[in-house]
């Protein structure tokens, strides 16, 4: 029960209590406050992410030792408590605590599998703000998904890369690492000489400290979904250039692929001008791109303003890909893993238009290869039946021929509307496939429930295109 459900009566007593008992503030232990949540139930992983609480800000200052593989870590996490809480949980996989604090009081810790659990001496009152300090060290660990794809902590021959999605970023940080608890961060880290460490944002500051390491700050004002923060250690080359007139673009590559990228690295802001053209203002502010060796990484991920790609992938098409999702993806980013076709749909999509742009190649024609694709029909895109197809041809597909079936519906005028106005509406936000199905009937003005049970919830492949 709440508090304020309480009657006033039995509220003064228990207030009088709590002042005889010497607390102010939040309650004593146990008196109104329930742990929060260990999951937040989400149909793929439903222990990822903790309820309870909404963290507003990561503060991450960490050092690692490439030659050791050791990280050493600091997370100062400030949140506001969406319940009165005796207790509550953060997502860590692998790795030591040392130490954790909530509201620089020490915090009771347990750890059961990926869920370790803060107990603070006292209660959090429902709507307070607290900052909850964990300090953590080890060799953080490789995630295998269901798929197959290695995610969390990638080790690399001079270095390390962090990719999260969708849920390696426990591997290096505490957090509520579900993607509907998106916030700000400050990423500090100190490497040995010879390496730098890059991470998503604006770089802030960067100084050589006595002993030859260098400590840089990574800043991100506009909020991020864990899965998406990156962290690239190694001897990157880099380059610099602005985008959009204002936005700095950070490029960076394993020397052994830095001529071989840089030509289509000095592209991206040519190609944000262009996605900007077609989805809107940019939301970031900060670009880039990193391309690692293909042995250091399976596939290029939309890390939030400086995607991460193999040198294999690194090609124009998936440039245009990775770069579209910092719109649908990054700044609207799905409010649970099922909603993962309005990332892939809308970047697939955007390698459509772009071929219609720029390689002859009409956006119908794509649509027309994507249907006679049969690995595209094995589950509908809105529906993947496990976790191991999150990331299978039909969120990709046939989420790129919803798109396209609805600029059938509507016509261009309307599509382009849609195509900028549902990242402008949820602009820094989550959301789920009924309120895209929801947006586009208000913008279009008419009911598409025969497009939605067909194309978005249907399974099997329809008589015609
Ligand atoms: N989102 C990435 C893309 O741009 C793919 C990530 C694949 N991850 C995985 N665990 N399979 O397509
Ligand atoms: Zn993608």
């Amino acid at each position: 029960m709440n508090t304020r459900a309480r009657s006033g009566a039995l509220a003064l007593t228990v207030a009088l209590a709590l002042l005889a008992a010497g607390c102010t503030g939040g309650g004593a232990g146990g008196v109104t406050g329930k742990p929060g949540a260990a999951g937040l139930r989400d149909p793929y992983f439903p222990r990822l992410g903790n309820g309870g609480y909404d963290v507003g800000h990561y503060g991450l200052t960490l050092a690692y030792d490439p030659a050791s593989g050791r990280l050493d870590g600091r997370a100062e996490i400030t949140a506001k408590a969406t319940q009165d809480l005796s207790a509550f949980n953060l997502d860590l996989a692998g790795l030591t605590v040392r130490e954790a604090t909530v509201d620089g009081e020490p915090a009771a810790v347990s750890r059961a599998g990926n869920e370790l659990t803060l107990r603070p001496g006292r209660d959090i009152d429902e709507g307070a703000e607290f900052r909850t300090v964990v300090t953590y060290d080890g060799v953080p660990e490789t995630i295998t998904d269901l798929d197959g794809s290695k995610e969390g902590w990638l080790r690399t021959t001079d270095g390390a890369l962090a990719v999260g999605e969708p849920t390696g970023s426990m591997a290096w940080f505490p957090g509520n690492h579900h993607p509907s608890d998106k916030a700000a961060y400050d990423v500090t880290v100190t490497v040995p000489a010879g390496v730098k460490a890059l991470s998503n944002g604006v770089l802030t500051s960067e100084k050589t400290t006595a002993d030859g390491r260098t400590t840089s700050v990574w800043h991100s004002a506009e909020p991020m979904a864990s899965y998406l923060a990156t962290l690239a250690i190694g001897r990157y080359d880099t380059a610099t250039a602005t985008a959009l007139g204002k936005v700095p673009v950070l490029t960076a590559a394993d020397p052994e692929v830095t001529a071989k990228s840089a030509a289509l690295r000095a592209k991206v802001p040519e190609i944000l001008k262009w996605q900007t053209e077609n989805f809107g203002p940019y939301p970031f502010a900060a670009a880039g791109a990193i391309v690692e060796r293909d042995g250091d990484l399976g596939y290029a991920l939309e890390t939030q303003s400086r995607p991460v790609f193999p040198i294999g992938s690194f090609d124009t098409t998936t440039l245009v890909h990775e770069l579209a999702h910092q719109w649908y993806g990054d700044s609207v980013t799905p409010a649970s893993w099922k909603d993962i076709w309005l990332n892939e749909g809308f970047a697939t999509y955007a390698e459509w238009l772009y071929a219609e742009d720029f390689g002859n190649t009409p956006a119908q024609k794509s649509f027309e290869r994507a249907f006679s694709d049969e690995d595209a029909w094995a589950f509908p895109p809105a529906e993947p039946p496990t976790a191991e197809d999150l990331f299978g041809s039909p969120v990709y597909q046939r989420g790129a021929m919803v798109l396209h079936k609805i600029r059938q519906a509507v016509g261009d005028d309307t599509f382009f509307e849609i195509l900028s106005g549902w990242p402008a509406k949820y602009r820094y936000s989550t959301a789920t496939t009924e309120d895209f199905t929801r947006y586009v009937e208000s913008v279009a003005g008419k009911d598409l429930s025969g497009l939605w049970d067909v194309w978005l919830y249907g399974d099997g492949k329809p008589d015609k295109p």
